[in-house]
C-alpha cells in the first residue's frame, strides 16, 4: 500500500484524546487509512511527500444530516419568508410532489451535484435522508440512490402526512409496507416530531417499528417551537436529536443525561428566521453537541459546513474547538462512527484517511475571515478529491 506524508502542517486537529491539537506536525496516509499522526520532527519515511506549507488541518467534515435526494427548488417560498411570512412543515409538500415527479436518473444527478459540492468544500462524511418520496416506491427509489452516494442513509416516510391521507393510514402503510421495503437500504430511521408533521405518540410508534427492524434512530425534534421530540429521542436511546432550537431546562438535562447527540443546524435556523439553538447551554451542561448542514430545497440549502461552524462560533458563543470538533467528531458520534477502525471525525492511526487541508495557519480563520472558502485539499479514504 502507497504512503504519503503530509509535511509542514502549522496546526493539526486530531480530535483524539491523546494526540490532542498539534503545532509544527506531520500526518501519514497509508492506503485509506491514518497510519500515523505528531510531531514533523518525529515522521516517519513514506512513499509519497507533500508540504502544505504552515497550512492547518483538520479531519473532514462529517454531515450528519442531509436531504439530498430531491428535485425542484423553492425560491418563492424562500422570499415569502425574507419578506415575513413564517416557515411551516406543509412546504415539503411542493419538494414531494416535484420529486415524485422526476427521473431516476435526474434525481441521482442532482444528489451527485450537491455531494460533489460538499465535497469540495472539505465535507468527506455525509449522511442522506429520504422524505420527498412518501410512497413506498418513490421511498425505495430515493433510498436506493441515497445509498449509492452517501456513508448514511436514514429512512424519512414520517416527513410529513401525504396529502389525501389520513394520518393513522399512513402510519400504517409507514410502519409496515413502507418500513420492510427500504430496511435493506438504510442503517437509520427519522420523524419529524413537530406540530404539523407527527406527535409523540405517532413518532413513538414509528421509531418502535424501526427498531423491531434493527434500525439506528434519529428524531428531528424541537425545530419550529418546544415540543416532545427531545425527550422521546432520548428515552428510546436515539443516536441524535436534530434541530433543538427550542430547549427548556428539561430537554438540556435530558440531552446532558443521555447518550443522544444535540445535533444543531444553525443554517436552517438562519434560513427559516428561527432563533439559533442554545449550543453554549448545552455545551455547559454536559450534551454532545453536533454541527450539521441540513442541505435541503426547502428549510436551509446549503452544504456549507464552514458557514455552519461560522455561525456557531460567531452568533451561537461556541469557541473555534468546540464549533470544529461539533462539524467533525460530533456528527461522527451521532452516525456512531467516530470509533475503531475506520472512525470518521478523527485524525489517529486506524482512522479513516479523510483529511481537510484550510488555506490557513490555524482553524480560527474559519470564523476570523468569515464567508471566505478556505478548503485547499481534500482526502477521502486516502484518495486526494481536491
Ligand atoms: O430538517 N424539518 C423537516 N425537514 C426539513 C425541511 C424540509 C423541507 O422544508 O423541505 C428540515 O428542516
Amino acid at each position: 500500500m502507497a504512503s504519503t506524508v503530509i509535511t509542514g502542517i502549522g496546526e493539526l486537529v486530531t480530535n483524539d484524546d491523546e494526540l490532542g491539537e498539534l503545532r509544527d506536525a506531520a500526518l501519514v496516509c497509508e492506503g485509506d487509512r491514518i497510519a500515523w499522526a505528531g510531531p514533523a520532527a518525529r515522521a516517519p519515511a513514506a512513499d509519497h511527500a507533500i508540504d502544505v506549507e504552515g497550512r492547518a488541518v483538520l479531519p473532514g467534515w462529517v454531515d450528519s444530516h442531509t436531504h439530498l435526494v430531491f428535485a425542484g427548488e423553492r425560491t418563492a417560498e424562500f422570499a415569502a419568508r425574507m419578506n415575513g411570512e413564517p416557515y411551516s412543515a406543509g412546504g415539503i409538500a411542493t419538494t414531494v410532489e416535484a420529486t415524485r415527479a422526476a427521473s431516476g436518473d435526474a434525481l441521482a444527478s442532482t444528489l451527485r451535484g450537491h455531494v460533489a459540492e460538499a465535497v469540495s468544500q472539505g465535507t468527506t462524511c455525509l449522511e442522506t435522508k429520504t422524505g420527498y418520496g412518501l410512497t413506498v416506491e418513490d421511498e425505495v427509489r430515493a433510498a436506493r440512490l441515497a445509498a449509492g452516494e452517501a456513508d448514511e442513509v436514514t429512512f424519512l416516510g414520517a416527513h410529513l402526512v401525504p396529502s389525501g391521507w389520513d394520518a393513522d393510514e399512513y402510519l400504517d402503510l409507514v410502519c409496515g409496507e413502507m418500513l420492510d421495503a427500504v430496511s435493506d437500504h438504510v442503517g437509520w430511521c427519522d420523524v419529524f416530531c413537530e406540530r404539523g408533521a407527527f406527535d409523540a405518540e405517532q413518532s413513538r410508534r414509528v421509531l418502535t417499528a424501526a427498531a423491531e427492524r434493527g434500525l439506528g434512530l434519529r428524531v428531528h425534534g424541537n425545530q419550529l417551537g418546544p415540543g416532545p421530540g427531545v425527550q422521546l429521542a432520548a428515552e428510546l436511546g436515539a443516536a441524535s436529536v436534530d434541530h433543538c432550537t427550542y430547549l427548556d431546562g428539561d430537554d438540556v438535562a435530558a440531552l446532558a443525561g443521555s447518550e443522544t447527540v444535540a445535533t444543531l443546524l444553525p443554517a436552517c435556523d438562519l434560513s427559516t428566521r428561527q432563533p439559533l439553538p442554545p449550543a453554549r447551554e448545552l455545551l455547559d451542561a454536559g450534551a454532545t453537541v453536533a454541527l450539521a448542514s441540513n442541505c435541503n430545497p426547502g428549510s436551509s440549502y446549503t452544504t456549507s459546513m464552514a458557514f455552519c461552524v461560522t455561525t456557531a462560533v460567531l452568533q451561537m458563543r461556541m469557541t473555534v474547538p468546540e464549533a470544529v470538533r461539533a462539524a467533525t467528531w460530533g456528527g461522527a458520534r451521532a452516525l456512531r462512527r467516530e470509533r475503531g477502525d475506520g472512525a470518521v471525525g478523527v485524525l489517529r492511526p486506524g482512522a479513516r484517511a479523510d483529511v481537510h487541508v484550510l488555506d490557513a495557519p490555524s482553524a480560527a480563520w474559519l470564523a476570523y475571515r468569515p464567508g471566505v472558502p478556505l478548503t485547499y485539499a481534500v482526502w477521502r479514504g486516502g484518495h486526494r478529491l481536491r
